[in-house]
């Protein structure tokens, strides 16, 4: 069995670091989220060092895992912040991420969000189109501001991996294409409000291999110098996000040698490099903990119905994503050895399986069972479909732990609701 990181055996019951995760599970409930610290500074250093001879702007990407405790304990770690909405915007300057640190991706920009980023001061919007460039040159104008922006290429390269969360294709909603990128760079100088001072490639998640990186870096090479030669200061190159992680049966390269394949082409273009990890940084430091709540055989199948569904962790609906799932105490013999279980959750949709056909032992109401690989994507996709509330996520430091997002209470549920007499009564 495949255990991430600091997530281990500790006389026959899984644990956190230094603590069993059945204790936090008694304490908080289930379902429950629970991270490594150790994890997460361990991941981060990697790339840190791999990268150390670019000096690399490390931007954690927001969108994998939001939790204010997470992006300070990185933040303070020397990690800068990948946003791509103003409410992104606001954790990070809630968690005190110098602006010099954020950088903004996303094709829909609005014109508040804009305005927002470019009063924080960011470092860099990653520009989508040569409308958002129009867009943001204006604001920032009326602003009596310049804002640095690196343009996102959109360099048509395949990264194998699923199809929802590749994006550097053509026929993908991403990036510009290299030619409307090369008219843009010529005439840099013509928008006063916007300093271009690099290129964005962003080509896909969840990639365990280098070459498409570096076929991504290939094509951009030549805007470069193109955008050079017409006087463009490109200084920077973002890489952004994608490094694949383990869930199953992966080999993805290592910060290494993804460095050996891609830092040597970046030397060679001359720029300082930006990387936005998200699932790589966080992906393995997180488990969701979850009670078995019935055990039932139906037609020749087994289903464990657990308290955790597809509101808390769609990933496995969504994208078919696997994800490893263990039992929190000892394994106990199955009767006929080979037992085999889907393990599902209680939303009323028939996607809401998070496993299927995983032989677990034997398993009986009231069982722990940790799903693996959940710290990126799991809580920051989470909704209170059918009415559920929010799972509640916890921190490990060693032998401490805290809780680092209460479990949404009923109250919650109805918070924003209004019930404007008028119209209902
Ligand atoms: N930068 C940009 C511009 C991105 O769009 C993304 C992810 C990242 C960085 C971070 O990528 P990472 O290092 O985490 O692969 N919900 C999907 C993944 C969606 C990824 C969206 N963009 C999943 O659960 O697999």
């Amino acid at each position: 069995m495949y255990y991430p990181h600091d997530f281990h055996r500790l006389e026959g019951e899984l644990a956190c670091e230094g603590v069993p995760l059945r204790r936090i599970a008694q304490a908080v409930g289930t379902p429950v989220y629970v991270y490594s610290h150790k994890t997460l500074v361990d991941h981060l250093r990697k790339l840190q060092q791999a990268f150390a001879a670019l000096r690399p702007l490390i931007c954690f990407s927001v969108k994998a895992n939001g939790s204010l405790a997470i992006l300070r304990l990185l933040v303070g770690h020397g990690a800068g912040l990948d946003i791509v909405s103003g409410g992104e915007l606001y954790k990070a300057l809630r968690v005190g991420c110098p602006p010099s640190r954020i950088v903004y991706a996303s094709v829909g920009k609005t014109a508040a969000e804009i305005r927002a980023a470019l009063r924080a001061g960011i470092f860099c919007f990653n520009v989508e189109s040569a409308e958002e460039l129009e867009a943001i040159h204006g604001a920032a104008r009326r602003l009596r501001t310049v804002a640095r922006v690196a343009l996102r290429v959109n360099p048509n390269v395949r990264a194998h991996t699923h199809r929802y969360i590749t994006t550097g294709v053509k026929d993908s909603k991403f990036g510009i294409d290299p030619a409307t990128v090369q008219g843009l760079l010529r005439r840099h100088g013509r928008l006063s409000g916007v300093r271009i001072i690099g290129l964005h490639l962003h080509i896909g998640s969840q990639i365990s291999e280098a070459a498409p990186f570096v076929r991504a870096i290939d094509r951009v090479a030549v805007l470069y110098g193109d955008g050079r030669r017409a006087g463009a200061p490109l200084e920077w190159l973002n890489l952004g996000g994608g490094l694949g992680i383990i869930y199953k049966d992966e080999r993805p390269q290592t910060p290494q040698a993804f460095a050996a394949a891609v830092v040597p082409r970046i030397q060679r273009l001359r720029t300082r490099l930006i990387l936005e990890p998200g699932r790589f940084i966080v992906g393995n430091a997180g488990v969701l903990v979850t009670e078995v709540l019935y055990v039932k055989s139906s037609r020749g199948k087994q289903f464990a119905v657990v308290d955790a569904g597809m509101n808390d962790l769609i990933r496995p609906a969504l994208y078919s994503a696997y994800h490893e799932v263990m039992p929190v105490g000892r394994v106990r013999e199955a009767a006929n050895g080979r037992a085999t279980y889907d393990v599902v959750g209680p939303v009323c949709e028939s996607a809401d399986v998070l496993a299927t056909g995983r032989r677990l032992g034997r398993l009986g109401s009231g069982e722990l069972l940790a799903v693996l690989g959940a710290g990126a994507y799991g809580s920051t996709m989470a909704s209170n479909y059918n009415g559920r509330l929010r799972a509640a996520e916890v921190l490990v430091r060693g032998r401490h732990w805290a809780v680092i997002r209460a479990r949404d209470t009923l109250k919650d549920l109805v918070r924003h609701d209004r019930l404007p007499a008028r119209l209902i009564e």
